[in-house]
């Protein structure tokens, strides 16, 4: 089956209905220099992040520097959650869904995970890592997520 180029294909065939023919999910993708990685720390310029201008915005992180990509959901004015990225079931890029405080595997098992990124739902029995996310002190426009 094709894909498109860079994304992956699952077809675990299960009786749950996972099967999807495309890992990514809709969330757009972080400006490469809208970031920057250090030792155990990501640090988001949010003036260079529109996905993430208004409550309920989005935006993915996916960088061979990181232990895992990651997803960042503007939860509240100054909050934000932030997990892995990728399903625990098959590797489905999960996606933040702000009118039920979810993220939400974009498979078609939809598996579901808090914004703490636990289970609560869904075809895996794993939950998403979560990482702790704050607004920079001296600067509100960094989010600082540490990993
Ligand atoms: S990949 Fe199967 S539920 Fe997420």
């Amino acid at each position: 089956m094709a894909s498109s180029a860079g994304a992956g294909v699952c077809l675990c065939g299960c009786v749950g209905g996972c099967a999807t023919f495309n890992k990514v999910g809709t969330t757009s993708a972080i400006a490469p220099d809208a970031y920057t990685v250090e030792v155990k720390t990501i640090k988001v310029l949010l003036d260079k992040t529109p996905s993430l201008a208004s409550v309920g915005g989005s935006v993915k992180i996916i960088d061979a520097r990181l232990p895992t990509p990651v997803i960042i959901g503007r939860t509240g004015k100054s909050t934000y959650a932030v997990v892995s990225l990728l399903c625990p079931h098959r590797g489905v890029e999960v996606e933040y869904r702000h009118e039920d405080k979810m993220f939400r595997c974009a498979s078609l098992g939809h598996s579901k995970f808090g914004t703490d990124g636990k289970l609560i739902k869904g075809l895996t029995k794993k939950s998403l890592s979560p990482y702790a996310a704050t607004l920079d002190p001296t600067d509100k426009n960094r989010l600082v997520v540490t990993l």
